[in-house]
């Protein structure tokens, strides 16, 4: 999506822009912009493609002086992208320069209002709307003019703006897109993600939609649409810069997936307290909790595939009806909720448009709402009645790994705890389970070590196309994520199937040499595996199993076996979905993809 960065201050605003918006780059997007202001007025550059043709024009930022500016990188919703369509956008006079990350809905009504008044427009864009819009309300009192510029746009914008007549002075103004505010000393900033801001400082304000923030590089003065002062908490980030680096591996998604012991610990760990799973962020009473009839899991892409495996958990040991659905279909489904059900929304930026769309039509119809996010004070965390964070630290990589891995065991302890709490758990199965999670960095851990080989095994496979993974039951939930990691940064086409379902006519695409990844961990239908196992074999297929320890059957069946460390049959997904995040991984290597950013994917889809 696109990002935003801004600085006022004493230094040269130009440099820290252009570092703040590399530190930004991993949203996804295809061009970028700065504008500082100096005696001489607003000076403005932008370059289409990549961060490094900003660089250069500006030397580094060498050609543009000025102590304080706005930034951006954009992910193209409306315009292609293209030096014109690269924010900032300038009014016509030349008195306003402006960033923006989201949608304006409403900006086709207004830019024919604007042009009725002899506004002319340079670009496709929305954003160039709002500038104008802007420049039409001033006169004199900046305030007064963002007020009711805001008060006109619909839609989710987080709004950086630079007044040639207010030197040193920037403006932001919130809704439905992430816009947090780093407090220096004697210099302030903001930026769409606080990665762009702990190298400078790492006291943040977190602003919420509806909230304006004035700022100077003494002080940043916060109000609401009606032009009322807030008091907000100045927050400090736990973690630097080299958190956010690649601390020595080649790519940050090979990182992210070796730190999965380490985040899952940090995730675990705070949450298990003298044997018992303890969850302060779950405020739901036990006569509340006895009136949830339903359970609904909502998000998109990987975390909805962290929802699939919660489904099967939560359903299996708290025997409740638990559904898991697709937010982007949720919202638009005239959802069957009320104030008995419970819905979990799962995302890891806490930021992806359709997921949030869906949660507010649930909690509209009366819904309790439980988020599973990993950015402290995005917007789904906010809008949520009750937040379990997974402590995964930043992810940088596109494709999601920790993120996911840590949703997972959420939504196992939140499974056990719920039922626990439903009275549904003897002691003994339960304390089994506890333990099971606790171990799980330690699972992950030896899955990674005891595969050695994945590079060859990609090595292998890495020229074939339309690839199957098929799994039965949980088994089946973790083969969704495992085609999505190999599809989204190997370009290489697979399909997650349930293996029940093949015989009803996918089978008929099994053929010589098609590889089908077969997991075959939830050991309660392992005899059916086998069996599907044999029906593609017969047909030619080159078999890849994912099977537990100790499984000698599988080795009479399989070309290659992966081979994984048991646990309770519940709670396999961990340490069997890694060694497939790593084969997606080494495949991508070997078509020598972008690992970290793929094409057209962005970190954070912001927009519908
Ligand atoms: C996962 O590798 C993808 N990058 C994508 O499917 C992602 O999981 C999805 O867009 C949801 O993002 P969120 O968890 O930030 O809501």
């Amino acid at each position: 999506m696109c990002g935003i960065v801004g600085f006022t201050g004493s230094q040269s605003a130009a440099p820290l822009l252009l570092d703040g918006l590399k530190k930004l780059e991993y949203r996804g997007y295809d061009s970028a912009g700065i504008a500082v202001l100096s005696q001489e007025g607003i000076h403005l550059e932008k370059a289409a493609g990549k961060i490094k043709n900003l660089d250069e024009k500006i030397q580094g930022g060498a050609t543009m002086t000025g102590s304080s500016g706005i930034g951006h990188t954009r992910w193209a919703t409306h315009g292609a992208p293209t030096d014109e369509n690269a924010h900032p956008h300038m009014s016509n006079g030349g008195r306003f320069a402006l960033v923006h990350n989201g949608i304006v809905e409403n900006y086709v009504e207004l830019r024919e209002e604007l042009m009725a008044q002899g506004i002319q427009f340079k670009s496709e864009t929305d954003t160039e709307v709002v500038v104008n819009l802007l420049d039409l309300y001033y006169a004199g009192d900046l305030k007064a003019a963002v007020l009711k510029t805001v008060a006109r746009l619909e839609g989710a914008y987080a709004l950086g703006i630079l007044c040639k007549e207010e030197p040193g002075r920037l403006i932001t103004a919130r809704h439905a897109a992430p816009l947090i505010l780093g407090v220096g000393k004697g210099e302030n900033y903001f930026a769409s993600d606080v990665t762009a801001l702990v190298a400078h400082t790492k006291d943040v304000i977190y602003l919420e939609d509806g909230e304006i923030a004035d700022i100077t590089p003494e002080s940043i003065t916060i109000y609401d649409t009606a032009g009322e002062l807030l008091e907000k908490s100045i927050e400090h980030v736990t973690w630097d810069v080299a958190a956010a680096e690649k601390g020595g591996y080649e790519h940050f998604m090979l990182k992210e997936i070796m730190e999965q012991p380490e985040a899952l610990r940090a995730t675990i760990e705070p949450r298990i307290k003298h044997g018992e799973i303890v969850l302060d962020d779950f405020s739901l009473s036990d006569s509340e909790l006895k009136k949830i009839n339903k359970i609904m899991i909502t998000a998109c892409g990987s975390a909805y595939y962290a929802g699939s495996v919660g489904k099967y958990v939560i359903e299996q040991l708290c025997r409740i009806p638990v559904e898991a659905d697709l937010a982007s279909e949720l919202r638009y489904r005239n959802p069957l909720v009320d104030e008995h059900s419970l819905l979990v929304v799962v995302s890891q930026s806490g930021e992806t448009a359709d997921t949030i769309a869906a949660m507010k039509e649930c909690k509209a119809r009366g819904a309790r709402i439980l988020a599973i996010v990993n950015v402290v004070g995005s917007t789904i965390a906010r809008l949520a009645d009750d937040v379990i964070y997974t402590w995964a630290g930043p992810e940088i990589a596109v494709a999601t790994t920790k993120g996911y891995t840590t949703q997972v065991a959420v939504m196992d302890m939140l499974a056990v705890y719920l039922a626990r709490r439903l009275g549904r758990l003897e002691d003994g199965e339960y304390k089994t389970l506890v333990e099971a999670i606790r171990s799980f960095p330690e699972l992950v851990q030896q899955s990674i070590d005891q595969n050695p080989k994945l590079p060859e095994l990609a090595e292998k496979y890495h020229g074939h196309n339309n690839l199957f993974f098929i799994g039965r039951n949980l088994d089946f939930a973790a083969c969704l994520e495992g085609s999505l990691k190999l599809k989204e940064i190997s370009y290489l086409h697979s399909e997650a199937y349930a293996a029940g379902e093949l015989k009803h006519g996918t089978i008929a695409l099994i053929e010589e040499d098609r590889p089908v990844i077969a997991l075959a961990c939830y050991e309660a239908l392992l005899d059916k595996m086998l069996s599907n196992i044999r029906e593609v074999k017969a047909r030619g297929a080159e078999v890849l199993a994912v099977v537990l320890d100790g499984n000698r059957e599988i080795f009479d069946e399989a070309d290659d076996v992966i081979l994984i460390p048991r646990t309770h049959p519940l709670l396999n997904t961990l340490p069997e979905i890694v060694p497939l995040q790593l084969f997606a991984y080494y495949m991508a290597k070997s078509n020598g993809c972008d690992i970290d950013k793929p094409k057209n994917l962005a970190k954070s889809v912001t927009v519908e």
